[in-house]
């Protein structure tokens, strides 16, 4: 496997508005609340992956590893650029964003070695049914918000689909145990989804909801805001915002989910699951050297 290491001049600054993605605002905090996230993830899974570096036998698992650790080194430094355009703005981010690297230096912590590789194969699995999704659906999802945090992401997806058995090879190859990877899940997903409560939750309290428009909070957080259809009666009650993915066509998230309960189960191999033709346009428009961090921007330039 050849992954490649691309260093892409993001400008981040105070002019990137935290709602990026007015018409589909809750989607615009799901973005933001990746980015969040994203962060400690991607040095939880380096720091995991480099302590896993003397068990890897194999010279092209190890070649792998390297690769596929410095790719998400890179992610994590480019969502930094996001984030602190974000907490120049609204500096009581700042604290959302330290308590959501404490829950993970805490699971790095507590945890096992073995749990941590779990955890990485868990969740980089569920990433390419999920950003098929998302890239299949850019042009309602993505296109309509900000060039920069829109490109950010296009590319991030782009390179999780080109490295989306790294994790998972080197689980297979350092623990083995393929059930042990699923029963972990349930304890991976209760993180995962106390970090989204905590990252939700710190931006109704840092940011005016006149700048972020909707709420994901927990207490709101419930399918529905993400994959619902407003009845009429609540859409004439002032919310005119959509659900998430209000617009991606019912078959595709029923698709998705699908596939997200295949990427779980022992021995799955995304090697050969439907990809989103996208991230082949990407990669190549990446080669043809087109200016990736304003995607939508440099097509207009180029019509
Ligand atoms: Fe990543
Ligand atoms: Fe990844």
């Amino acid at each position: 496997v050849s992954l490649q290491l691309r260093q892409l001049p993001w400008d981040f600054d105070t002019t990137v508005p935290f709602q990026w993605n007015p018409t589909n605002p809750r989607f615009g905090l799901l973005v933001n609340s990746i980015s969040f996230s994203a962060i400690p993830f991607e040095r939880y899974m380096v720091a995991a992956i480099r302590e896993a570096g003397p068990l890897i036998t194999d010279p092209a698992i190890a070649r792998e590893a390297d690769l596929f650790l410095r790719q998400e080194a890179i992610h994590a430094r480019a969502h930094r650029g996001h984030v602190h355009a974000l907490i120049e703005q609204y500096p009581g981010l700042q604290e959302t964003a330290d308590a959501v690297a404490a829950d993970y230096d805490a699971l790095f912590e507590c945890e096992s070695l073995e749990f941590h590789l779990a955890f990485a194969a868990d969740i980089e699995a569920t990433f390419t049914p999920v950003f098929k999704m998302l890239l299949d659906n850019r042009a309602t999802l993505f296109e309509p918000g900000d060039d920069r945090v829109a490109s950010l992401l296009l590319w991030h997806f782009s390179e999780e689909i080109e490295h989306r058995s790294s994790a998972l090879r080197i689980y297979e190859h350092v623990v083995g145990k393929p059930w042990y990877r699923l029963q972990m899940f349930p304890r991976v997903f209760r993180h995962v989804s106390g970090i989204s409560a905590k990252v939700f939750a710190g931006f109704d309290e840092h940011v005016p909801v006149t700048e972020r428009l909707v709420s994901l909070a927990p207490r709101r957080l419930d399918l529905r805001a993400l994959v619902g259809r407003r009845t009429r009666r609540e859409s004439h009650r002032g919310d005119p915002y959509p659900t998430a993915y209000e617009r991606v066509p019912r078959s595709q998230l029923a698709a998705m989910l699908w596939r997200l309960a295949l990427s779980q189960v022992p021995n799955h191999d995304p090697e050969h699951q439907p990809l989103p033709a996208f991230a082949g346009e990407w990669f190549d428009a990446y080669e043809a050297g087109r200016d990736v961090t304003h995607w939508y921007g440099s097509a207009a330039a180029a019509c």
